[in-house]
């Protein structure tokens, strides 16, 4: 009798066990992809905002691939407008955060604590809305904002995103939302950099690739830990193809597309490493591209860096606020890779995958050259490597 018992209960722990074994097997294999995912769009292992099911050396997963992880479902949501109305107080101004070429933008807060940026126009429901929707939903990347889903009702189509808390990089170089005092230097706007080629890479990784159209330096967001997540991918088809009128840019948009772009309307992945290199222009110095270039009053900064050549001055271009806290090979190369985007023949500019590289390799040796070792903050001053403005 106790023998038998003794048999029955070993056999359970057996079971147990075994079912055990098999939850960790499975648990280890699934994290060790996420890991791999991880890893291969990154290069480094933030802890934060990593995206469920990314994409392993830039190719999409499948959909499965995200079942395990039900908080960061693919699958484009149906919101209600009662639940987006609960969300934004009723779209009261207050909820408003700005205008965008979809519509007017509203921050909301859904009763899962999510916060979301909901883009409001006024349009009547297409199945097409919803085709395109699933689709941009499908791209997720940790350097991509997130599509979450829709709602077409009532004459309204919304597409809900996540939400990226601390706005645009143009935001924090120029504009209304600067902080005067802020101080980015060289190391850190590096990232920012690479982060949005990454998010750009992957889009053109895709299969069929995926032009962003709209690539602008406010269209480049940062997080709480300042990591770069694009915005907008996609939403210049959805916004031509569902078709609603008058979608022209201003003048300040306008300087990021490409010359066959203005000319031809010819978009491609040449013609987002050209928009690319426009936003690397503004992020290295702190200002709008159309403004002209502070010495020489008759040339645009994209003119400016066109013609760049080791022997240009770069003080005429480079962000003071930067205080000379850079090398000047670090700086002459990115300048060149700038230059190398906006060749105004598409086909001589470099592929995303190029500038990804090129950007980490001047990262590296940037923070290599500036940073102590075995320390994480100070900086030295490596006297003739440093470039100073005030010269
Ligand atoms: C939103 O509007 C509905 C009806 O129009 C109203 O019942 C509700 O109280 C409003 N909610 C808020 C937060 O203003
Ligand atoms: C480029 O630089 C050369 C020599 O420095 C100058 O002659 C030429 O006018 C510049 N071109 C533009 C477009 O500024
Ligand atoms: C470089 O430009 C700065 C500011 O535009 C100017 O003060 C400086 O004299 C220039 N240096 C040379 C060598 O031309
Ligand atoms: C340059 O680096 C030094 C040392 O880390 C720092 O104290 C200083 O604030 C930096 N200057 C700017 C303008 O960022
Ligand atoms: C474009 O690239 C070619 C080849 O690298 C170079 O010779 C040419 O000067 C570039 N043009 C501009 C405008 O940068």
């Amino acid at each position: 009798m106790s023998k038998t018992l003794a048999a029955l209960l070993g056999g359970a722990a057996g079971a147990v066990a075994l079912v055990g074994i098999l939850a960790l097997c499975i648990w280890f294999c699934l994290s060790r992809s996420r890991t791999l995912s991880r890893t291969s769009d990154s290069g480094s292992s933030e802890p934060s905002s990593v995206q469920a099911g990314a994409s392993v050396g830039g190719v999409e997963l499948p959909l499965t691939g995200a079942a395990s992880l039900p908080s960061q479902s693919r699958e484009a949501r149906s919101f209600t407008l009662p639940e987006l109305a609960l969300a934004t107080n009723n779209f009261t101004h207050i909820n408003s955060i700005g205008e965008g070429k979809f519509g007017e933008v509203y921050m909301g807060l859904l009763q899962d604590g999510m916060i979301v940026a909901i883009k409001k126009r006024a349009n009547v429901p297409t199945e097409e809305f919803v085709v395109e929707v699933r689709y941009l939903s499908s791209i997720r990347h940790r350097n991509l904002v997130s599509l979450l889903g829709y709602c077409q009702e009532n004459g309204q189509q919304m597409l809900v995103y996540e939400y990226i808390p601390s706005g645009s990089i143009s935001s924090h170089l120029y504009g209304a939302g600067q902080v005067s005092n802020e101080k980015l230097e060289f190391k850190h706007r590096l990232p920012i950099a690479l982060g949005a080629a990454k998010g750009l890479a992957h889009l053109h990784a895709l299969s069929p690739p995926l032009v962003h159209k709209n690539f602008k330096t406010a269209n480049v967001l940062v997080d709480e830990n300042f990591i770069a997540k694009v915005a907008d991918a996609g939403l210049r088809n959805l916004v031509g193809r569902v078709g609603v009128a008058g979608t022209s840019s201003g003048r300040a948009d306008d300087i990021f597309l490409a010359p066959e772009v203005t000319e031809f309307g010819r978009f491609s992945e040449r013609s987002d490493a050209y928009s690319f290199g426009v936003f690397l222009l503004e992020l290295v110095s702190g200002q709008e591209a159309v403004q002209p270039c502070s010495s020489e009053s008759d040339r645009t900064l994209v003119q400016w860096v066109q013609n760049y050549s080791e022997s240009s001055n770069i003080s005429a271009i480079v962000d003071r606020r930067m205080g000379g806290n850079f090398t000047a090979e670090g700086m002459q190369e990115f300048l060149l890779l700038t230059a190398q985007c906006l060749n105004s023949s598409s086909q001589r500019r470099p592929t995303m995958n190029f500038i990804v590289s090129e950007l980490e390799r001047i990262l590296e040796r940037e923070v290599s050259l500036t940073t102590i070792m075995g320390e994480s903050t100070p900086t030295v001053t490596l006297g003739s490597h440093l470039f100073t403005s005030s010269k």
